[in-house]
């Protein structure tokens, strides 16, 4: 039996709305969603967070995220953001291993792994995203390839601390294409990620854990995926920036 696990459906804005734009987009989410049984998580761009914050406070089930932080508190490391930072205003989250931030700026699983353990240490709860390129699967080397980028991720981190972690699975191939993993697939691989972090921790541990799909979610495919019991909720790119396809995706979380 597995124990209880509340759906979370989060909005990662990426480089997209501005400031100006923000509390207009969320107030229209969460006014189409107020009926929703499922835990909201809105991950905007850093200069939105403030004005969110103030925005949703003593809301119980909707929360603000960061879509990364520095590995390091403070220092000379212009253009960066810490964990101190992000705690102090208040953020709850922080997505960690984004393949946008793998790809394109360089971040391998050592320092995602250092980045965990100093969002961790400052009570940010962590979204840590991992998934396999188009060749990767293709080579059949997916799952392979996830327990090497979860080992490496997970190093050092104690069984207390993965209780605020949540895992997203996100197939490079299905990010921003149009392409989504079929339930099957993402339901796969949800139970081999659970197994293995059942085997690396405890069966509770892994039974505990919220392990979100991410890659082209939609109104119109959400209710399929969400629907299996493996699938604990969804990181939402696209169509986290339309209120109406949000909150079509938020109410199929149930
Ligand atoms: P997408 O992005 O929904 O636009 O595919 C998902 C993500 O990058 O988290």
């Amino acid at each position: 039996m597995s124990d209880f696990r509340k759906k979370l459906i989060a909005g990662n804005w990426k480089m997209n709305v501005l400031p100006s734009q923000a509390e207009h987009l969320v107030n229209e989410i969460l006014n189409g969603a107020s009926n929703a049984d499922c835990d909201i998580l809105f991950i905007p761009p850093y200069t939105h967070l403030h004005s969110l914050r103030s925005l949703i406070q003593n809301q119980g089930s909707v929360f603000i995220g960061a879509q990364n932080c520095h590995q390091e508190n403070s220092g000379a490391f212009t253009g960066e953001i810490s964990p101190e930072m992000l705690k102090d205003l208040n953020v709850d989250f922080v997505v960690l291993g984004h393949s946008e931030r793998r790809q394109y700026f360089g971040e391998n699983d050592k320092l995602i792994n250092q980045k965990i353990k100093s969002a961790l240490a400052q009570n940010l709860k962590v979204i840590y995203c991992c998934g396999e390129s188009e060749s990767e699967r293709e080579a059949g080397k997916h799952k392979d390839l996830i327990e090497m980028q979860i080992a490496a991720a997970f190093s050092g981190i104690s069984e207390k601390e993965l209780s605020q972690i949540v895992i997203a699975y996100e197939p490079v191939w299905a990010i921003g294409t149009g392409k989504t993993a079929s339930p099957e697939q993402a339901e796969d691989m949800h139970n081999f990620i659970r197994v293995l972090l059942s085997n690396m921790y405890s069966e509770t541990a892994g039974n505990k854990l919220r392990i979100l799909y991410g890659g082209s979610v939609k109104g119109s495919n959400a209710s399929d995926l969400l629907s299996r019991p493996g699938i604990d909720g969804a990181l939402v790119g696209g169509a986290s920036l339309k209120a109406d396809e949000f909150c079509k995706i938020i109410n199929a979380a149930k």
